[in-house]
């Protein structure tokens, strides 16, 4: 009945699938508007503290279980704690693809339109005005978003369908690489616009006045998201990754990365919004303003614009087919059923939730549940809440139900880990559960 499971094949094929995973729009469209709409350098802080306290021993946690288990999220649990309820958590994780992917398709759609705007160079001559009305006319508008998110489903389920080793692991590794150089230069230039010092001073000086527990769990909540962990993803991908790959190692560089391009995202954007007088909390339209001001101000911005949108709508493929691979993985390991057909039936019920999601913009911004849109809902619920839930849930696995034994062998990997270990068994027993648990407690307002 099992099917012979894939494998990544070397330790780079594991890196590239996982920071493909992790890097993506979370990265470059949500930190920095989310940042800016927390006031900036305190919530960076924040941030970074999460990824390194909470976020890489999560992701360690992942990990194990998925190697340990050899299965997709909900396959995991029954197999390593038969019997028991825990395998609702891989539910959970289902249920979240779900919602994640429903509002990432949104913004990936915008990233295809603005692919193609660049190439018919539409922002040639505007100014930060005209820049404005372009994205208000566009993403307020019903047909072309929907157009646009089902060209990037589409796209999502035609990777899936054919499996994700040999195509999109093959270019990633090449295209990654050129995203960062992308946005290096784009920080350069950023730093040379008049008024950069003050985005940096908003990006790295912190106010801690401006840290309330709100702020709090959007930080905790952007980690999770950013990182890819907390509903099951990278447990899916510890299970395709070999025996003798040292997990410890590709945690900490997957999230070394994913941080990296954030921080590095940051840079490029905020010294521009101050540069050309936007507001730092814009909201998702943040990135859509700021980059293509940039690249007015920049010799060879035609050629930079079209290079940069196309690279973040890869960063968004590479992560929406690692939400979409674990809906498929669960349909086909658990319910035996064909690749393809899964994929298909996944990603029509996907976009329907979808095209809510888009149109919360348009003609939907007055349909409110929880005074929230539906994109704001199901990017809200699914960060803030149900990501660092799944986390809590996923160390206490580790933490106190699965069997040390189990736990020190898929830490080591044949290596002396003593010192680590010790850290990371202290942190996903109490530091991770009690610090999760308090975040989500106050900044629910229940405290
Ligand atoms: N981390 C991705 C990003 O930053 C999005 C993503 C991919 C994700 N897989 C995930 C988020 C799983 C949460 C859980 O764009």
């Amino acid at each position: 009945m099992e099917a012979k499971r894939d494998g990544f094949a070397s330790k780079f094929g594991v890196i590239a699938a996982a920071a493909g995973s992790a890097i993506g729009l979370g990265n470059i469209w949500r930190f920095p508007y989310v940042a800016g709409e927390n006031g900036g350098s305190a919530f960076i802080l924040v941030y970074l503290g999460f990824v390194i306290l909470i976020g890489v021993p999560v992701m360690l946690s992942e990990f194990m279980i998925g190697r340990r288990s050899q299965r997709n999220p909900i396959g995991a649990f029954k197999r390593l704690q038969p019997g028991s309820k825990w395998y609702l958590t891989g539910v959970m994780g289902v249920v979240v693809a779900f919602m994640i992917l429903a509002f990432y398709s949104t913004i990936a759609g915008w990233t295809l339109h603005y692919l193609y705007l660049s190439v018919v160079n539409a922002f040639a001559g505007l100014d930060e005005k005209g820049l404005q009305t372009l994205f208000n006319n566009f993403h307020t508008s019903t047909m072309m978003p929907l157009f646009w998110q089902a060209v990037f489903m589409a796209m999502t389920a035609f990777v899936v369908i054919a499996g994700v080793e040999k195509g999109i692991e093959k270019y990633t590794k090449i295209l990654m690489p050129i995203l960062f150089i992308i946005i290096v230069i784009l920080d350069i230039r950023a730093l040379t616009l008049d008024g950069a010092s003050k985005g940096l001073e908003f990006l790295f000086y912190p106010d801690f006045s401006k840290i309330t527990s709100a702020t709090i769990l959007e930080a905790l909540g952007q980690a999770f998201f950013s990182l890819s962990i907390g509903m099951g993803v990278l447990i899916t991908y510890g299970s395709y990754i070999q025996k003798d790959n040292d997990l410890v190692n590709v945690a900490v560089e997957v999230s070394f990365f994913d941080t990296l391009i954030a921080v590095l995202a940051g840079v490029a954007i905020f010294p521009a919004v101050f540069a050309f007088n936007i507001a730092p909390s814009a909201g998702p339209g943040l990135v859509f303003l700021t980059i293509p001001a940039i690249f007015q101000a920049m010799p060879g911005g035609y050629f930079f614009a079209i290079l940069f949108f196309f690279l973040l709508f890869v960063a968004a493929l590479t992560s929406s087919i690692s939400v979409l691979e674990v809906v498929v993985a669960y349909m086909v390991e658990e319910k035996n059923m064909d690749r393809k057909k899964a994929s298909i039936i996944s990603t029509i019920l996907i976009s329907i939730l979808g095209v809510l999601a888009t149109l919360s913009f348009g003609v939907l911004s007055d349909f409110k549940i929880f005074s929230k849109t539906v994109f704001d809902l199901l990017d809200y619920a699914s960060a803030n809440i149900m990501l660092p839930l799944g986390g809590l849930l996923i160390v206490i696995f580790v933490g106190w139900v699965m069997p040390l034994p189990s736990v020190v062998k898929e830490v080591s990997s044949g290596k002396k880990r003593k010192k680590i270990f010790k850290v990371y068994y202290f942190i996903i027993r109490y530091i991770a559960p009690v610090a999760i648990g308090l975040i989500f407690l106050n900044g629910l307002d229940v405290l």
